[in-house]
C-alpha cells in the first residue's frame, strides 16, 4: 500500500518524508488556497521534496482549457500528476492527456460507474473520495470495495486511490481491500503511530531500565 499525504503544507510534508513512509502527494484548490502562496511555486516545492508522483489539479472546466493548464503544469517537474475533475469535459481531457504521456488522477469520484470511465479515458489514477460519500449518508467504504472488484473483473490498469480519508478506520478497510493508495490528511497519518499500549509500554521499559541501572551502580 503506497501511502500519499492530502496536503500543499510543506512541513507536513517534510515531516512524513523525514519518515520515509510517504510515497507521494495529492494537492487540490482548497489545500492550495489555505496555504496563501503561488501555486506553481508551491507544486515545484512539494516535488522537490517528496520525489514521488504529486497532483496537481486545473481549474478550467471546459477540455481544452483543462489541457492547455496541464500541459503548462507537467513541464514544471516530472513528478507532477494532473488532477482532472470527472465530468464529460474531463473524461476528454484525460483522454488526450493520457495519448501525450501526460499522467491523470480523475478527482472528485463518487460512483463506481464514473471510476470505470476514468480508468476507460487512460487515467493512471482514479480518485474515489470516501469521507465525502460518507458525509451525505451513503457508504464511501461500499463505494471503494465496488470500484476495487470491478477494476479487478477487467485488470483496469489505473491505480486507485482512496481520497477524502477521515479517520484510521478508513485506512485500515482500503488496505483490507488491497487499494493500491490511500491519501490522507497529516492528522490521519500521526493517528497511525497511536496506540495506548506502545505508551505504557515505553513508560514501563523506561522505568524498569532505571531502576535496572541503579540496582548494577550499587
Ligand atoms: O484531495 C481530495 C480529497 O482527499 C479531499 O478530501 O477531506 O476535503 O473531503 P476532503
Amino acid at each position: 500500500m503506497k501511502i500519499f499525504l492530502d496536503t500543499a503544507n510543506l512541513e507536513e510534508i517534510r515531516k512524513g518524508v523525514e519518515w520515509g513512509i510517504v510515497d507521494g502527494v495529492t494537492t487540490n484548490p482548497t489545500l492550495i488556497a489555505r496555504e496563501k502562496v503561488p501555486f506553481k511555486e508551491r507544486i515545484k516545492e512539494i516535488c522537490d521534496l517528496v520525489k514521488g508522483p504529486v497532483s496537481a489539479e486545473v481549474t478550467a472546466l471546459d477540455w481544452r482549457g483543462m489541457v492547455k493548464e496541464a500541459r503548462e503544469l507537467a513541464k514544471l517537474d516530472e513528478h507532477v500528476v494532473i488532477k482532472i475533475p470527472l465530468t464529460p469535459d474531463g473524461i476528454r481531457a484525460i483522454k488526450v492527456l493520457s495519448s501525450e504521456g501526460i499522467r491523470t488522477n480523475a478527482t472528485l469520484v463518487f460512483s463506481p460507474m464514473q471510476a470505470v470511465l476514468a480508468a476507460k479515458a487512460g487515467a493512471t489514477y482514479v480518485s474515489p473520495f470516501i469521507g465525502r460519500v460518507d458525509d451525505v449518508s451513503s457508504d464511501g467504504l461500499k463505494m471503494l470495495e465496488e470500484i476495487v472488484v470491478i477494476f479487478g473483473n477487467y485488470s483496469f490498469e489505473a491505480e486507485i486511490i482512496a481520497a477524502s480519508i477521515r479517520h484510521p478506520m478508513h485506512v485500515l478497510e482500503a488496505a483490507l481491500m488491497g487499494v493500491d493508495i490511500v491519501t490522507m490528511p497529516f492528522s490521519v497519518l500521526e493517528k497511525l503511530f497511536k496506540h495506548p499500549l506502545t505508551d505504557i509500554g515505553i513508560e514501563r521499559f523506561t522505568k524498569d531500565w532505571e531502576r535496572y541501572k541503579e540496582t548494577m551502580g550499587r
